[in-house]
């Protein structure tokens, strides 16, 4: 992925890095809880199911500067790893997930980086979601700094899918065994099935009731 050097070693120490982070996951959250509002407001329907975030541990941040041949300074931290922040937003249908990313590209503020359309190009681990890179400029008393966060957008089954593969992933330290693996895609593509039937059903129940 392209590195974007954004905060001009604007942040200094450790400390800096969880509040500044967490101050952009803050800023990213009300935006989506006003779009969703304003969305339930206008349409009557709440395209967010659930959002999590976290910030990355300072253990994990380490390690994978390490794993990319980084040495562990604050200055690598910001230009290297993008999930420092991470937003995830779980929707019903994956109409909504286009929809919701539309409204953050839309926001004046927000900057977007990069897309990843797991969706439209799944992994072949049989991963699927939406990524973006975003910056949101966190105010400070003295200076703006504009703060990298990843969003993943997905289905709750998408999600559903993830957090097994991830389970299983982690168990086997990334060597599952080949059948596992198989019907891990399998799964995959049943979530894709799942996934469009549930729309097109929802779309057809929509039309009938006239809403
Ligand atoms: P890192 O994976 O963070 O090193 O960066 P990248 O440039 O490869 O980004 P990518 O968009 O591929 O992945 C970012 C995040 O998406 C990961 O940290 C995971 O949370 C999630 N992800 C990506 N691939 C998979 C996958 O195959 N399975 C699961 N469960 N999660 C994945
Ligand atoms: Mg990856």
């Amino acid at each position: 992925m392209e590195v974007i050097v954004d905060a001009d070693n604007q942040i200094e120490t450790w400390q800096e890095v969880t509040l500044v982070y967490n101050a952009a996951l803050k800023q990213i959250n009300t935006k989506l809880e006003i779009l969703n509002d304003e969305f339930q407001h206008v349409h009557q329907y709440n395209p967010i199911e659930h959002i999590k975030s976290r910030i990355k541990t300072s253990e994990s941040i380490v390690k994978k500067l390490k794993r990319n041949g980084y040495e562990s300074d604050i200055e690598n931290m910001v230009k290297y790893v993008n999930d420092i922040a991470g937003i995830r937003i779980i929707c019903s249908f994956t109409s909504d997930i286009y929809r919701i990313a539309e409204m953050i590209r839309l926001q004046n503020d927000i900057h977007v980086i990069a897309v990843k359309d797991y969706i439209r190009n799944p992994k072949p681990s049989g991963y699927k979601s939406y990524h973006m890179l975003v910056t949101v400029p966190v105010f400070l008393s003295d200076r703006t700094v504009d703060v990298k966060v990843e969003i993943q957008i997905r289905t709750v089954a998408m999600d559903f899918w993830a957090s097994l593969e991830h389970k299983i992933k982690y168990k086997f330290e990334g060597n599952a065994p080949e059948h596992v693996k198989n019907e891990l895609i399998e799964c995959s593509k049943m979530v894709s099935e799942l996934d469009n039937k549930m729309q097109k059903l929802n779309e057809e129940i929509k039309e009938l009731s006239g809403t």
